[in-house]
């Protein structure tokens, strides 16, 4: 019988447990939802499953408390770890989630050695690169998800304000996922008209601050958690693309080595760049012309993500 691909979503909160219902809906393989409180992701997996006559899904949804429900997964999700509270930058969540990150990574890499990884914990480049750093997978097959997330909420401020079908915008946004990621106008249209014919400077100027400060505007009137429907999301869209062989380009933190000449000094950063991703993973990083406004940007961003992977001890 062919097997069904195994996808497990480790962290079974909101990010996590948002992240199986999608995965399930799409059927893009059986799904093991895992944290380390006890019980709670068997429920969470449990009330998914028992949706799925209406849902008219049919793949499996278990839960898991062991980190060993791993074992043969073929993408693993990482949504384990912390969030913001209010008034909490990203990066405040450093040392708290390094040592999660930090500790999931050593059982993907022992029960689930082949798997293609996709990281959504916060700081999300260090993340990234501390899920490489401590697996030892190849770069192709580690990855962070952002630039789906930051690019749709540039898209969707976008169409609100010109008030068009949010399917016809296009937007790019490169750079860490933090205040100082880069969305990128060179790269944004609405069916093929650059933006700037749409919009004046100064409105775009908006969106684009919006963009910055957008996972902080839900934190706050959240009041508890940050948001998780349109990470999961993107997440999904990311593991179908690699579950499928889709070669989708879009951003992505990938780990750079040399690219856009902003890793010198150090082995190698994750940062938010075009990829090609395919059933190969990060199949290729795609270098594209910056002005010299988005490149001093673009290498600010660089660099507070390196100082942050400077303070990391593993
Ligand atoms: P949440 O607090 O709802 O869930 C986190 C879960 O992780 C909890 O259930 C907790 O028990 C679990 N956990 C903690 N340590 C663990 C371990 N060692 N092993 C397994 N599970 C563990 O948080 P939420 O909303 O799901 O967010 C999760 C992470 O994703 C946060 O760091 C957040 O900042 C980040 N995030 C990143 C986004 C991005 O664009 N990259 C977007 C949204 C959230
Ligand atoms: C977001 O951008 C918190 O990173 C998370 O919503």
């Amino acid at each position: 019988m062919p097997r069904r691909d195994k996808i497990a979503v480790i962290g079974a909160g909101n990010g996590g447990q948002s992240t199986a219902l999608f995965l399930a809906e799409k059927e893009l393989g059986d799904v093991t939802l895992i944290d380390i409180v006890p019980d709670m992701p068997k429920g969470k997996a449990l009330d998914i499953l028992e949706g799925a006559a209406v849902g008219n899904f049919d793949v499996k949804v278990v839960g898991a408390s062991k980190m060993e429900a791993v074992s043969g997964a073929d993408v693993v999700i990482v949504t384990a770890g912390s969030v913001r509270k209010p008034g909490m930058t990203r990066d405040d969540l450093l040392d708290i989630n390094v040592k999660v990150v930090a500790s999931v990574a050593e059982e993907i890499k022992q029960h689930a050695p082949e798997s293609f990884v996709i990281v959504v914990t916060n700081p999300l480049d260090v993340m990234a690169w501390v899920m490489k750093e401590k697996t030892g997978f190849p770069k192709e097959r580690v990855v962070g998800m952002a630039g789906v997330l930051d690019s749709a909420r540039f898209s969707a401020f976008i169409a609100e304000e010109l008030d068009v079908s949010v399917k016809d915008v296009s937007a790019m946004v490169l750079g860490g996922h933090g205040d100082s990621m880069v969305p990128l106008v060179s790269c944004t249209s609405v069916s093929g008209i650059p933006l700037t014919e749409l919009l004046p400077r100064d409105k775009i100027e908006k969106l684009i601050k919006r963009t910055r400060f957008a996972g902080g505007e839900i934190v706050k009137l959240l009041g508890t958690g940050s948001a998780y429907i349109s990470p999961a999301m993107s997440v999904v869209m990311m593991a179908e693309a690699y579950l499928k062989d889709q070669k989708r380009v879009i951003g992505a933190s990938a780990y750079l080595s040399g690219e856009y000449g902003i890793s010198e000094g150090i082995s190698g950063i994750y940062l938010g760049v075009p990829v090609k991703l395919s059933g190969a993973g990060v199949e290729a990083i795609i270098e594209i012309g910056l002005d010299d406004d988005e490149m001093k940007m673009l290498v600010a961003s660089a660099d507070e993500v390196k100082e942050q992977i400077e303070k990391v001890k593993l």
